[in-house]
């Protein structure tokens, strides 16, 4: 087994407000306490994966401010070397603005700041880590160029590549093919696969169009429904346990951060999957993103 699993990504600050529900445009409502949280999709999968026990390098880019410097700090206490997050003199860190709701549901916008400015020249210090990784995980919260440069390099060394494509966006299919484990929600299944997702049988019709595209597993993650996976070419459907949803912020983090870790360790797809659903159901009953995913003893005992 290769040593390590290489997370490339973003890492922002969150301001969150918790409110009864989420505002129409043009209207303000009155929320609850502000709280302020350690983010960014890259860094959400990179500290869920540490915590389940996962040796993680996480390769990001944040500004020489505060926010930059809380985030180093974090990292740090969840046993996650430092060395590879790139200052930058020139942007503030990221940041994401979100309001969750009563029910859990949130909307998110954020400030990319450093994370616009993580270049493929920045990869060059965790080159020869990126090419003996275990498996590469990365989102779409950076700059796409960056995204190509690293898959490409993953993929030309034999390296597993998870790509979660989030937020959502239109992909090439020559990145789809270098892609061994594709990870979209509803919505960003339908966008990259030109088909809705709005159940079990659609979500199957939207992984097949995109195994078609040359992508071994595909995984559609449904929220509280659950998880399709598409695996050589057979479909499995994983139900999620009923939870309260508290806060689904991070979810689709901690389940591919977790994905990670189970197929690092050595579990079957079929096995990983429910251990990420499981992970990411834990998460949802917590606030936060970075603080809500789950330390191993937590999955075992949930
Ligand atoms: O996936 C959740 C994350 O999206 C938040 O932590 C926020 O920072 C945005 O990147």
């Amino acid at each position: 087994m290769k040593p390590f699993i290489v997370v490339v990504g973003s890492s922002n600050t969150d301001m969150v407000v918790k409110a009864g529900r989420l505002p129409a445009p043009g209207e303000t409502v009155l929320g609850g306490t502000f709280m302020m949280n350690a983010g960014g999709k890259g860094a959400n999968q990179a500290v869920a994966a540490a915590r389940l026990g996962g040796n993680v390098v996480f390769i990001a880019k944040t500004g020489k401010d505060i926010f930059g410097k809380q985030a180093i700090e974090l990292f740090k206490q969840e046993g996650i070397d430092p060395g590879y997050i790139i200052p930058d003199a020139e942007n503030p860190s990221g940041i994401a603005l979100i309001t969750v709701d009563d029910n859990g549901e949130n909307c998110i916008v954020v400030a990319s700041g450093a994370n616009a400015a993580l270049k493929p020249a920045d990869l060059q210090k965790a080159k020869h880590l990126i090419e003996n990784a275990a498996l590469l995980l990365i989102q779409l919260e950076i700059p796409i160029e960056t995204v190509e440069y690293a898959v490409t390099l993953a993929a030309e060394n034999g390296i597993k590549v998870v790509l979660n494509p989030a937020p959502a966006c239109t992909l090439s299919d020559e990145l789809l093919q270098k892609i061994s484990i594709i990870t979209p929600n509803e919505t960003e299944a339908g966008l990259l696969s030109g088909t809705k997702v709005i159940n079990k049988e659609s979500a199957e019709t939207a992984a097949r169009l995109l195994a078609a595209k040359g992508i071994k597993t595909v995984i559609i993650t449904m929220g509280a429904e659950g998880a399709l996976l598409l695996h050589d070419g057979v479909c499995h459907f994983f139900e999620a346990p009923v939870c309260n949803a508290i806060d689904t912020t991070a979810a689709g983090d901690v389940f591919n951060g977790a994905l990670a870790v189970a197929l690092f360790s050595g579990k079957s797809i079929l096995e990983a999957v429910p251990f990420a659903i499981r992970a990411a159901s834990i998460s949802v009953g917590r606030m936060g993103a970075q603080s809500s995913a789950p330390y191993l003893h937590e999955l075992n005992a949930f």
